[in-house]
C-alpha cells in the first residue's frame, strides 16, 4: 500500500497531553477555528414566477414561498437584495401548456419578461433561469413524448436550447438546464455561440436525482408528471436512481466536456457524499440544490415547535458547504442571508 505522507497519524495524539476540548473553551477561539464558512454571496433564491398583475399565491406545501407575477416579484427583490443576497433563480409557470413545449421558448414569455425586468430595476442582481420543459409541457414531462409515452431525447434538446436563446436574449445572466436528457449541454451552448452568446454561462444540474423531495416543487410550479396510459408517473427514464454514486461522476464529467461553467449536485443533504466526491474529483465550480421538500421539511418541523428554524437551516447549509459546494441555492437564502448578519 502506498503511504501517504500529508495522512495525520492518530496515534500521535495521546490524552491528557492533548485535550480536545481547550480549543472550543472559549467563544472566540471556536470563531477562530471554524472550518466552514459561506456567505450571502454564495446563496442563490429561486422565485416562481407567472404571468399576471398582482400576483402572490401562497404555495401551501412550501410554507412562507409564493408564487409571484413579474410586478409583485419586484418588491420582493429590494427586500432579498437589502439582505445581502446576490442572485435569483428563476422558475416559469406557462401562460398555456401543449405538447410541444412552445411556451417554454416564446420571447414574451413570463420568464423572458421578468428577465428584463429585473435588470432593468435591479441590475445588480445575477438572474439565473431554470431550462426546463416540465412546466410546458401538457404531460408535465420535463421532455417532449412520442405517441408511445417515449422521451424523444434529441427533439427535446433542441427545444431546450431554443429556451435558452430566449432567455439570454432576455439578458439572462447564466441558464441552467434541470432536465437530464442527453447531450443538452452541448446542444444549448452550440445555439449560444453561434447566435452571439459565448460568454453566457450554463450551470448544468449534472447529477439530479429522481428524488421524492421535488414533491413541493411540482406543487408549486404545477409541473408534476401526469402519468397515464403510456406515460410514466415519474422521472426515472431521465433522472438518476438514489442508489447510484459512479454514474453522478459520469454525468459530471461529460457536463464538463459538453461546455458546462458550473455543475450542480442535487438534492443536497442526502447526497452530501456525492458532493464531496465530485469537488474532490473535478475541482470545478459545484452547486448544491437545497430543494423543496429540504426546506419543507425544515418548516414544518419548526411551524410544529419541534425544531429551530434558525439553528436547523445554519447547520444544514453548513452541512453542504462543508461537503464541497461553492453556492447553494435555497429557498431560505433570505432569511439565511439575515442570520448571517447577527
Ligand atoms: C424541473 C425542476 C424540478 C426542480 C428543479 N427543477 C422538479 C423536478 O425535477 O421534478 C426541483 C426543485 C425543488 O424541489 O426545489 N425539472
Amino acid at each position: 500500500m502506498k503511504k501517504n505522507k500529508n495522512k495525520i497519524q492518530l496515534f500521535d495524539f495521546h490524552f491528557p497531553a492533548y485535550r480536545p476540548r481547550r480549543i472550543r473553551s472559549h467563544a472566540v477561539l471556536r470563531e477562530m477555528l471554524k472550518e466552514t464558512r459561506f456567505s450571502a454571496a454564495q446563496l442563490v433564491m429561486p422565485y416562481f414566477v407567472r404571468a399576471g398583475r398582482g400576483v402572490r399565491e401562497p404555495i401551501s406545501a412550501m410554507p412562507g414561498q409564493f408564487r409571484f407575477s413579474p410586478d409583485t416579484l419586484l418588491p420582493e427583490l429590494a427586500k432579498l437584495s437589502k439582505s445581502g443576497v446576490r442572485s435569483v433563480l428563476l422558475f416559469g409557470l406557462a401562460d398555456a401548456k401543449n405538447e410541444k413545449a412552445s411556451g417554454a421558448f416564446a420571447a414574451a414569455g413570463v420568464i423572458p419578461k421578468t428577465v428584463r425586468l429585473i435588470k432593468k430595476n435591479f441590475p445588480e442582481l445575477a438572474v439565473i433561469t431554470d431550462v426546463c420543459l416540465c412546466a410546458y409541457t401538457a404531460h408535465g414531462h420535463c421532455g417532449l413524448l412520442d405517441r408511445r409515452g417515449k422521451i424523444l431525447n434529441d427533439a427535446s434538446v433542441d427545444v431546450l436550447a431554443r429556451m435558452a436563446l430566449a432567455h439570454a436574449e432576455a439578458g439572462a445572466d447564466m441558464v441552467s438546464p434541470s432536465d437530464m436528457m442527453d447531450g443538452r449541454i452541448g446542444g444549448i451552448r452550440k445555439v449560444l455561440d453561434k447566435k452571439g452568446f459565448p460568454e453566457l454561462p450554463i450551470l448544468s444540474y449534472g447529477a439530479k436525482y429522481s428524488s421524492s423531495f421535488y414533491g413541493p416543487f411540482r406543487e408549486a410550479a404545477h409541473s408534476a408528471p401526469a402519468g397515464g396510459r403510456n406515460i410514466p408517473g415519474d422521472r426515472k427514464g431521465y433522472q438518476m436512481d438514489p442508489a447510484n454514486r459512479e454514474e453522478a461522476l459520469r454525468e459530471i464529467a461529460l457536463d464538463i466536456r459538453e461546455g458546462a461553467d458550473m455543475v450542480m449536485v442535487k438534492p443536497a443533504l442526502a447526497y452530501l457524499d456525492i458532493l464531496r466526491e465530485a469537488k474532490d474529483k473535478f475541482q470545478f465550480p459545484l452547486a448544491a440544490y437545497f430543494v423543496s421538500g429540504e426546506y419543507s421539511m425544515i418548516k414544518a418541523a419548526a411551524q410544529k415547535g419541534w425544531l429551530d428554524e434558525r439553528l436547523a437551516v445554519m447547520e444544514a447549509l453548513t452541512a453542504v458547504f462543508r461537503a464541497g459546494a461553492d453556492l447553494v441555492m435555497t429557498y431560505h437564502a433570505q432569511d439565511a442571508a439575515g442570520w448571517l448578519k447577527k
